[in-house]
């Protein structure tokens, strides 16, 4: 097998996609595939999981499905052990999975808070403390933020903003820690990007395409990113070509937050 990650067993949590198209998780684990590897599609959605899986193996790839709530300790450790079973260890994780609730914090509620934070955070925590022990002597690891974690946008999300932000901060903690023993840690932050997620939140009756346009013209280079522009970022800090990259948030947002004034990534 040739690719730019021949050889490499990668799990991606979030697999799948809330709607039909490409969701950054979906494009990620295919696009791992592509390039060489065997991926374990994670999702709590089993038939999302298997979605993705099908379209890896109907182009020759090989990947392996989970049913598995990471919001659930127990479940990580579950998944963990299917991708120690089908793959026999690990050497990427990819996590995906995030949420939000709109609202600031006059009009957001402590479950709502909660379920976030589940979602954004806690589940990296249990996913990464399933993983790391599969990865022996190098790996790397490559979670998904947000430019809501670093710069105020014109809308309130509070819960999501904090999550994200401390999502990575957490990825810096896990590089630091496990720098000795080879496992990399790097966030991907996503500006305003193109997916079903997206069309999946917008209000009943309100036009996605004028949503769309709206979006784009908030970006310097004047497009929304696709799903894919996010999975050749991950693809590149996941691979060998970043093997001295650790720590590190690496926009992905056309200039976003350059225009919004990020100090940092
Ligand atoms: N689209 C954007 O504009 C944008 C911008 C910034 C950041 N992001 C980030 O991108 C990521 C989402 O990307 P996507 O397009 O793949 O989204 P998506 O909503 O399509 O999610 C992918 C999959 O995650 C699964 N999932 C959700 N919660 C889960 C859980 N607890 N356990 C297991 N699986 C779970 C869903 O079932 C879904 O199939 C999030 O982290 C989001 O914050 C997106």
């Amino acid at each position: 097998m040739t690719g730019r990650m021949a050889g490499k067993r990668v799990a991606v949590i979030g697999a799948g996609s809330v709607g039909a198209g490409w969701g950054n998780g979906k494009a990620a684990a295919v696009l791992y595939a592509r390039e060489g590897a065997q991926v374990l599609c994670v999702d709590r959605s089993e038939a999302a999981a298997a979605e993705t899986a099908a379209l890896i193996t109907g182009e020759g790839g090989v990947a392996y499905t989970c049913a598995a709530d990471l919001t659930d300790p127990i479940a990580a450790n579950a998944m963990a052990h299917t991708a120690q079973g089908n793959m026999g260890g690990l050497d990427v994780l990819h996590f995906n999975i995030g949420t939000s609730v709109k609202g600031g914090l006059d009009d957001t509620s402590f479950d709502d808070w909660q379920t976030v934070f589940a979602i954004n955070l806690d589940a990296a925590f249990h996913a990464t403390k399933a993983c790391v022990p599969l990865m022996g002597q190098g790996g790397a690891i490559v979670y998904i933020s947000s430019l809501a974690g670093m710069n105020n946008g014109p809308y309130r999300y509070i819960g999501y903003e904090a999550s994200k932000a401390a999502l990575q901060r957490f990825s810096r903690s896990i590089a630091i820690e496990y720098a000795p023993r080879g496992i990399r840690a790097n966030t991907v932050v996503p500006g305003m990007i193109d997916t079903p997620h997206v069309a999946a939140m917008i209000a009943p009756g309100q036009d996605m395409e004028a949503v769309r346009a709206a979006r784009a013209a908030q970006v310097p280079l004047k497009r929304q990113g696709t799903a894919w522009d996010i999975a050749e970022a991950a693809l590149f800090l996941a691979s060998d070509a970043a093997g001295f990259i650790t720590g590190v948030d690496l926009r992905v947002d056309g200039g976003m937050g350059t225009l919004m004034g990020t100090s940092a990534g």
